[in-house]
């Protein structure tokens, strides 16, 4: 069964309180979709029913949620208070997530049911930014034309390297929709923790990719953190992390055409669960593709003659939180 195109119902002020959503099957699929059952005031006053889909139904909404970068503690105020209203009201909100993201949120707001995203990186022959468009045409119809309400959950800060948060907002803009976004910590601050970044020359960022297959020079007076280190695919499970020594080859030569073989370079990563810690080792540029590096890696290079605090390895930040009479007293 198709379904009508949308129209404006009479109550065309808002919702009203007299639609009702009625589950409707779709054609070809076992999803369901929503007709308006609203009865509607004609001008002379007669209550007529109606069913097509009105505007005020089909206007579902987009949010996304950055949800931190590891632990659950890195989750703002509002990004809970999202995840819990959707637990609240399983039946209003359609919520999506990759597994990064879904582990997360589960520990946040047990009993969330998260449509599951892996999917996208199973798909062999499809390369990312495929898949990231598809998922963006995906979700913004689910919610701008299907009228869902829709939870996009993504790891770290929506706003940095995620190419399929681009797309919905790129896609949602075209469509003059607004989308709601939820900010959150980005992996820049547990990287961080464990250099000393001055700020005195500035820092660039860019993606190992772009240096390695790209052809993207440094500059080599500022210090550079390269994310995405050890990546080597984009497509499939790009994140096995005994294939990178082949793109950290790369990345060595390139950086070689710019920096000395005894240019100190650190490798930043995280433990990975359930502790998350910043760790880091600090090595040789000509050592790079010596040894596999873990997912979700980086690596910070120090400029050319800048401050030897850069190029050195911080100790690791402390946790736990300290409570100050326990330390007094023991
Ligand atoms: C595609 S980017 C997405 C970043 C995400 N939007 C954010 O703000 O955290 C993924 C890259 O971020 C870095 N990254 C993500 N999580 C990390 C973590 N827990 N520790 C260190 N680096 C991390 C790695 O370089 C990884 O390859």
């Amino acid at each position: 069964m198709g379904l009508a195109q949308p129209e404006r119902c009479a109550h065309d002020g808002g919702p009203c309180g007299v639609h009702r959503r009625q589950k409707l099957p779709q054609s070809g699929g076992s999803q369901m979709s929503h007709r308006c059952t609203a009865t509607a005031t004609e001008p002379h006053g007669a209550i007529r029913p109606h069913s097509v889909r009105c505007e005020v139904c089909v206007s579902g909404s987009l949010t996304i949620v950055g949800l931190g970068p590891a632990r659950p503690e890195h989750l703002t105020q509002e990004a809970v208070q999202a995840l819990q209203a959707a637990v609240a009201d399983p039946h209003s909100w359609r919520v999506y997530g990759l597994a990064h993201a879904r582990a997360l949120a589960e520990a946040i707001a047990p009993g969330l049911q998260i449509r599951s995203l892996d999917y996208l990186y199973g798909l062999t022959g499809v390369d990312r930014p495929l898949a990231y468009a598809d998922l963006a045409e995906m979700l913004t119809r689910r919610a701008f034309s299907d009228g869902h309400h829709v939870l996009y959950l993504v790891a770290g800060s929506p706003l940095f390297y995620n190419d399929a948060v681009l797309a919905i907002r790129r896609r949602a803009a075209a469509q003059e929709q607004a989308i709601r976004l939820i900010h959150g910590m980005a992996f820049l601050d547990l990287v961080l923790d464990r250099v000393y970044w001055t700020g005195h020359s500035g820092l660039a960022l860019w993606s190992a990719w772009n240096v390695a297959f790209d052809g993207v020079a440094l500059d080599v007076g500022a210090p550079t953190l390269l994310v995405q280190l050890g990546e080597f695919g984009s497509s499939g499970d790009a994140l096995n992390e005994d294939r990178s020594p082949e793109m950290l080859g790369k990345l060595r030569d390139r950086l070689r055409r710019q920096y000395p073989a005894d240019h100190p370079v650190l490798v930043l990563y995280s433990s990975g669960p359930p502790e998350y810690r910043s760790e880091g080792r600090r090595i040789e540029l000509s050592a790079l593709a010596d040894q596999p590096v873990p997912v979700y890696s980086n690596l910070w290079v120090p400029s050319i003659g800048g401050p030897d605090l850069e190029a050195t390895l911080a100790a690791p930040s402390v946790r736990r939180m300290v409570d100050p009479l326990s330390e007094v007293l023991s």
